[in-house]
């Protein structure tokens, strides 16, 4: 089966992103990575992705004035690529139900919780003020609400006695480079249920 054709979708330093383009330098991942997209200049991932070969765009969404102009050019750009597959990695834009409705159950993303728990932002800060025993990561399909869409992989890790928000969120981004590149290839393969 042929692979399906990815672009990744970042704003920062790239780690996920770096976690799945070395999954799918196996030729048996039934995956590639095409395009790195960052809707951020100065975004570190940038660099990491060319370093691996993999072609680049920035679509800068301040160059832009309204949120569905930005998109109309990240869709075009998808396009272009002929991508089958969006994978947000640390991208930091909400993407609207028009956006989604173009891409419908082709835009997954990872977050640093264990959801439905701690959707939204600070998700460390808020397990840590929270108790909780428990934390992690969860990849799912992107829908108009934000951290909502159907869930396709989980990692969990637990919280230990002195953990802060930077300790946590190590050992959390761990699980998350783990949990990645197995949650696109259920995707890939058509194993994932939408
Ligand atoms: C990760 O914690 C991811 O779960 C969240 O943003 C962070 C991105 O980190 N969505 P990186 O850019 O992949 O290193």
């Amino acid at each position: 089966m042929a692979r399906k054709r990815v672009a990744i979708l970042i704003s920062g330093r790239g780690s996920n992103m770096i976690a799945l383009i070395e999954a799918a330098a196996d030729p048996a991942f039934p995956a590639e990575i095409v395009l790195v997209v960052s809707n951020r200049p100065d975004a570190p991932g940038l660099g990491r992705a060319t370093e691996h070969g993999i072609a680049t765009a920035v679509i800068d969404h301040k160059r832009f004035e309204s949120r569905e102009a930005f998109e109309r050019t990240l869709d075009g750009a998808l396009q272009a690529a002929q991508i089958e597959l969006v994978c947000l990695a640390g991208f930091m834009r909400v993407l609207t139900p028009w956006f989604l409705s173009r891409w419908p159950r082709r835009v997954i993303n990872i977050h640093p919780a264990l959801l439905p728990a701690f959707p939204g932002l600070d998700t460390h800060a808020r397990a840590l003020a929270a108790g909780a025993k428990e934390h992690g990561a969860t990849v799912h399909f992107v829908v108009p609400e934000v951290d909502a869409g159907p869930i396709i992989a989980q990692g969990s890790v637990p919280v230990e006695a002195g953990d802060t928000e930077a300790t946590l969120a190590a050992r959390v981004l761990t699980i998350e480079h783990r949990i990645y590149p197995q949650a696109l290839r259920a995707v890939a393969e058509g194993r994932a249920k939408a």
